[in-house]
């Protein structure tokens, strides 16, 4: 039965802390595509398709035709950041997109300015903006940054607000008791608890106000029992973490491909060098550490060692991040992957991936906030799994076993925008093609 979708009526503003190389990239990048001067290239909202029906209908409109999703034509952008860089500057100092291009589209750049950030130095050592809000607790900041929200609302005309973490990789932090009801968190929130983050001021005040919350870097946030409290009493979806792009991706294609041939894998040693913000960052050993944990994950639950210990019983599996400025935005990496095949015998592959980072994120960053917008819409709150296709550490219910192969991923996906259509899901069984006749 096709679920009450409301209509996706009005404008919807995607509110992001963090107006950074990957903010800015997405915003240009959809201004761009509005102009008609690129297209929105890697966004499946955008440019893919799903089949609807059997093989043989021959139907597979593009996804953005089949569910109601906010045309690029009503989305309006704001965020916060510890820099005043409006998004035209900020976009110009992150070197990802050619200036010229840039300044085609300078008028509406310029116009989007961050409101001060929520920030505390002691969660990111190694930025030192000065853009931020002052307030004597951490529930008045929130109360700051629920303002915030308001005031880009009213401004900007929407009809509906989502808010999609875009801003630094905070320090590693444990879930602990504040986390655990919301209730301890608010409490804590006017108590200035230090595991209280910066990053979880924006969560709540988002969700607090039934707006969507997606987490593009792999912070402790909306992954803990509070937050889900709160998306739970408010109807809000939520989403995380941490985006699947580089060497990640990479990793979430390959390595089910051996596993479906039941390959054995005995080492994965991956090196990186980066030189944007972000790489300087991570270059603190509290910030890699919540990275690395993010990271490490991926591996283990696609070959499952535990169930197949004579393939990837054994596996030792590394990760390296260089803070290499040369490089900028333009992250390289390298992989050697220790494999072996029939009785035993080795083989290596190794792949040496020259992206860019922020080109690879920006398309998740509008899917994840269009298809967050649109779980609002059509009653679904809480954590939104299907979103896992877009997250390196994807967030489950407790106890649940996260799914990291993208093609199950990119499934469980075009399943629920079925679901979402009351159109019938798809098991690839095929048998009925041949028992017809
Ligand atoms: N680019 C990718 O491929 C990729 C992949 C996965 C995750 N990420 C994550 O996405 C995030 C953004 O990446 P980026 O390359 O744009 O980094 P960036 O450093 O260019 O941008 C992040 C911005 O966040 C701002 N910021 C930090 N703390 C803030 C706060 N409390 N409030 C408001 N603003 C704050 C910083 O000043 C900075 O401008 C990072 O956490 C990164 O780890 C990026």
């Amino acid at each position: 039965m096709k679920k009450q979708v409301e209509g996706a009526n009005g404008k919807l503003g995607i509110m992001m802390p963090g107006l950074g190389a990957v903010a800015t990239t997405m915003i240009a990048g959809v201004v761009a595509a509005r102009r008609g001067l690129s297209k929105p290239i890697g966004s499946l909202t955008q440019m893919g398709t799903i089949r609807v029906g059997k093989r043989t209908d021959n139907n597979e409109p593009l996804i953005k035709d089949f569910v109601p999703l906010a045309k690029l034509e009503d989305l309006a952008f704001g965020g916060w950041d510890v820099y005043e860089d409006n998004v035209y500057d900020a976009a110009m100092k992150a070197k990802v997109i050619d200036g010229h291009l840039l300044y085609d589209i300078k008028d509406e750049l310029e116009a989007i300015k961050p409101y001060k950030a929520a920030f505390d130095k002691n969660y990111v050592k190694n930025l030192d903006g000065t853009y931020v809000k002052e307030a004597a607790t951490k529930w008045d900041l929130a109360q700051q940054v629920i303002e915030d929200i308001k005031d880009f609302k009213a401004k900007n005309n929407c009809e509906r607000i989502v808010l999609v973490w875009c801003g630094s990789t905070e320090i590693y932090l444990e879930p602990s008791a504040v986390h655990q009801t919301l209730a301890a968190f608010e409490q804590g929130l006017k108590d200035n608890d230090a595991n209280i983050a910066p990053s979880m001021i924006y969560a709540y005040a988002a969700l607090k106000l039934g707006y969507a919350y997606a987490n593009g870097a792999p912070n402790l946030t909306v992954d803990i029992p509070a937050m889900l409290e709160l998306a739970k009493q408010t109807q809000t979806p939520v989403a995380g973490k941490d985006f699947k792009t580089g060497q990640t991706l990479m990793k979430t294609v390959l390595a089910p491909g051996l596993m479906a041939r039941s390959l054995g894998v005995r080492g994965w040693f991956s090196d990186n060098i980066l030189g944007n913000r972000d790489g300087l960052v991570l270059d603190d050993p509290d910030n890699f550490k919540t990275k690395e944990v993010s990271k490490l994950g991926v591996l283990e639950d696609i070959f499952k060692p535990e169930q197949n210990p004579d393939l990837y019983g054994d596996m030792y599996h590394k990760i390296r991040i260089n803070y290499y400025p040369p490089h900028g935005d333009n992250k390289e990496s390298w992989d050697n992957i220790d494999i072996f095949g029939w009785m035993g015998y080795k083989m290596q592959i190794k792949i040496n991936f020259l992206c860019r980072d922020s080109i690879l994120a920006a398309p998740i960053v509008l899917d994840l906030a269009l298809f967050s917008d649109l779980a609002k819409r059509a009653g679904m709150s809480g954590i939104q799994e299907w979103l896992s296709f877009y997250l390196k550490s994807p967030q489950t219910k407790e106890g649940l076993r996260p799914e990291n192969d993208i093609f199950k991923q990119l499934e469980k996906l075009h399943n629920t925008l079925r679901y979402i259509m009351g159109e019938e899901l798809i098991t690839h069984l095929g048998l009925d093609y041949y028992e017809e006749n």
